[in-house]
């Protein structure tokens, strides 16, 4: 039996002017904001973890620089680790942590260059719960990769993800948890991010959010729609420096029970690209963002350290 991580706590960006994003999160997006610690803003959503977003100065172009998953004690740290080393040596030993939420765990980079890291027994909030119109956490991340086959084999042996639906273009892949995906995988020629999606507690939050965007100069990029396989509302967006992010919401909740399905089960009408049929498809720009955001390179500040957190 292999022990899983429970899904998404928190991603880390590098912006180059991370004071102008941390004003569109908190303002536009809203997020809100827990501390600065050193040059690094740390913002949270509703629910209880510590934080979902880290903004740190970028040396080079922007990028997302660090996808941190919930593990369910300091054991499970361990034992992760153990996975986890078994299928990479960029990985660092779990130890305790010192700054963000703190807590115990280790880091690690993926056959694709992304850098994780794994953590329990964090110091989190004690006040949470959903809220209108604001996020409540992060709810998955869609990762492109050239290799797929590598990438899925990473997520289900290393961190215990169970492969919960395919479509022609996705995978879908459900960490220990009720939602249906915390990480999804598209197959692409190169390794880039997808996007990040943020959960909002309602439909309406959805909506709402959406129009608040629009106010703002942040046109929706593919949306309003509900997609197929995680049952959730999308819309999607270029945010700062085009960091593409998703308002989401009514994710699929799911048991043991679930049966996956395949590409042939997943499909739609010729033309339609939501459960609904009401979205367009992807605007030029969202196409163009999907090449921008790689894995950051290990050879510059501040991403020397890799795998290290
Ligand atoms: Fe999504």
């Amino acid at each position: 039996m292999k022990d899983r991580v429970r899904g998404i706590r928190s991603i880390e960006i590098a912006m180059p002017d991370p004071a102008r994003a941390a004003r569109f999160y908190r303002d536009v997006w809203n997020l809100s904001e827990v501390e600065i610690a050193g040059s690094t803003i740390y913002m949270r959503g509703t629910a209880h973890y510590h934080h979902v977003l880290a903004i740190t100065q970028a040396h080079g172009t922007p990028a997302l620089t660090r996808i941190t998953y919930d593990a369910a004690s300091r054991s499970a740290v361990d034992r992760l680790y153990h996975q986890v080393r078994a299928h990479t040596d960029r990985c660092e030993p779990p130890r305790e942590l010192t700054s963000g939420s703190r807590g115990y765990g280790f880091g690690f980079t993926d056959p694709d260059g992304w850098n994780f890291a794994i953590v329990a027994d964090v110091v989190d909030h004690t006040d949470q719960g959903p809220r209108p119109d604001r996020p409540t956490t992060i709810t998955h991340v869609n990762l492109n990769t050239p290799d797929i086959p590598r990438a899925s084999a990473f997520l289900i042996e290393a961190l215990g993800f169970r492969l919960i639906d395919e479509t022609q273009a996705l995978i879908f892949f459900n960490a220990d948890s009720a939602d249906h995906s915390a990480m999804v995988l598209s197959k692409t020629p190169i390794a880039t991010l997808n996007h990040v999606a943020f959960e909002m507690p309602d439909l309406d939050s959805v909506m709402r959010g959406a129009g608040r965007m629009k106010d703002h100069g942040y046109p929706i990029e593919w949306g309003i729609g509900r997609h197929g396989p995680s049952g959730n509302v999308f819309a999607y967006f270029a945010g700062p420096e085009e960091f593409p992010i998703e308002y989401t919401g009514e994710v699929r909740q799911i048991d043991s029970s679930y049966k996956p399905q395949g590409a042939e089960y997943w499909r739609w009408p010729p033309g339609r690209a939501d459960e609904w049929g009401v979205t367009s498809p992807h605007t030029e720009r969202w196409k163009r963002i999907q090449t921008m955001f790689a894995p950051p390179k290990t050879t510059a500040p501040p991403h020397e350290l890799g795998h290290r957190l």
